[in-house]
């Protein structure tokens, strides 16, 4: 055996010891580390040594110092942000990629990375009920797939009054409208202004009580218009009705930003919240959120792949020449890994029934920690859609940080702060496919315990 060969052996076999020994303690432990374990990371803080090491001995290192110190977002108690764990085919996936170290940028870099994106692009159109000449690019979460999509409208907007924004810039160009719900989501807005949109330039529309855009409120749009709706508030879990922001949409471009409610279109139990988003121009979601594969998965579905395409080729001739796109002329990296495999191996592990039934799960889950919290006092503020749950103690002031923070603190799960509609409150996404009914009895129990200590 090469000498190569054995170091890689051995660093491999030891990363997925070091991993597994990671995993058998993740589902138990506190959520949040100790601060015991955060004050070791400045053992981290050493000079760059001189010469080359032991790659096993780096390994350890990280693990000893890294691993303590992690949130355990991967486990089953994690109710922050919108986030899912790691499903165990995906993180094997994952592994397996990272020693194929493959660069999606052609087929001839890459025939594994570009064949399953062309599978997973035709698996995810089916499963979301997309047109299926849709263009399914892959990028690191929601905000590039926002970014890629949005420069796909900005391109087709621009082009249709004459302005070649690839040649010509935005300086002169024909202006753009932008109407948007009052609760779109930051990283929508964020996309906008690095395509040179600024935020002045939004037509608000007012939302419901659960953050849901009020049509009968909407300016009227044009063909010059984007039209930036959501499925999935990330408070209220609540969707923008699609249906009629589409039937009103005069010629815009309605863009769903579906960061993780998009997946509710994949079960029978909640698509019928989404009504009419399958008419909408293009769309986001993630991988990495409620799909639980591991981060940097996003994906920017685009009913006009031209338009994308045109916006994001690197090279002229591919826009003159037709046919299929290289991936590196569908999304904004040049060089990237292959993670579409960890989005195949999530959905091929699965399998449609075990998709739904994850999302079933989810909300089931939430709607157990609704009931809980609403025994224990709370008014839950949002209707329980999907699996987000928004709740606020009644009478109470300046509780809703100290209460999420003192659960942190304890460790027996993570969720935070809050306002909604101008109340302060406790929010959790249960996104993670690891949770389960014990952890939903623990939050509860660590919530009341802490509501005790607290407040009384
Ligand atoms: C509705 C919505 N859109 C966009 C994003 C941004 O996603 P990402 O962090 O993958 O870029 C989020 C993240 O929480 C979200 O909830």
């Amino acid at each position: 055996m090469s000498n190569t060969l054995k170091q890689s052996r051995e660093t491999l076999s030891l990363s997925s010891d070091l991993a597994n020994a990671y995993l058998e303690t993740i589902y138990d432990r506190n959520v949040a580390p100790t601060e015991i374990a955060v004050a070791g990371l400045d053992d981290f803080d050493r000079p760059m040594p001189t010469s080359a090491g032991d790659p096993n001995e780096t390994l350890r290192l990280l693990d000893r110092l890294g691993s303590p110190a992690t949130t355990a977002t991967t486990g089953g108690r994690f109710f922050g942000l919108v986030v899912g764990g790691t499903l165990p085919a995906s993180l094997g996936a994952r592994m397996l990629a990272s020693a194929w170290d493959q660069v999606v940028f052609n087929n001839a870099t890459s025939p594994i990375g570009v064949k399953l994106e062309q599978v997973v692009a035709k698996w995810v159109l089916d499963i979301l009920s997309l047109p299926d000449k849709s263009s399914v690019g892959f990028v690191t979460g929601a905000t590039m797939a926002n970014f890629t999509c949005l420069a796909g409208a900005r391109h087709t907007i621009l082009e249709r009054n004459g302005w070649d924004v690839q040649k010509q810039g935005l300086w002169g160009a024909p202006c753009i409208r932008i109407i948007a719900g009052a609760q779109s989501h930051v990283t929508v807005l964020k996309a906008l202004t690095l395509l040179g949109i600024g935020t002045e330039a939004i037509e608000w529309v007012p939302c419901d009580s659960q953050g849901r855009l009020d049509v009968a409120q909407m300016p009227k749009p044009d063909d010059s218009t984007i039209i930036l709706a959501q499925v999935g508030n990330v408070n209220s879990g609540a969707s923008d009705p699609i249906a009629d922001i589409v039937a009103n949409s005069n010629g815009a471009w309605v863009h769903v930003d579906g960061a993780f409610g998009l997946w509710a279109a994949a079960s029978t139990s909640t698509s019928e919240q989404l009504e009419g988003y399958d008419g909408a121009d293009s769309w986001v979601v993630d991988g990495h959120k409620w799909l639980n594969t591991p981060y940097e998965c996003g994906l920017a579905i685009c009913k006009h792949p031209t338009a994308v395409h045109e916006a994001m080729a690197t090279q002229a001739p591919y826009l003159k020449v037709g046919g299929k796109a290289a991936p590196k002329d569908m999304v904004p990296e040049f060089s990237r890994s292959a993670r579409v495999v960890e989005v195949w191996a999530a959905l091929h592990s699965l399998g449609r029934e075990g998709l739904q039934e994850l999302i079933d799960r989810c909300c089931r889950h939430a709607r157990t920690l609704a009931d809980g919290l609403r025994d224990q006092g709370f008014e839950v503020l949002n209707d329980v859609v999907l699996n987000q749950v928004v709740a606020t103690l009644p009478n109470s002031a300046g509780w809703s940080a100290k209460l999420a923070a003192h659960v942190q603190k304890s460790g027996k799960a993570w969720f935070g702060p809050t306002n909604w509609q101008g109340r302060e409150a406790i929010r959790f996404s249960v996104s993670s496919w690891a949770t389960s009914d014990r952890d939903i009895k623990q939050t509860l129990d660590a919530i009341s315990e802490a509501r005790l200590s607290l407040i009384g």
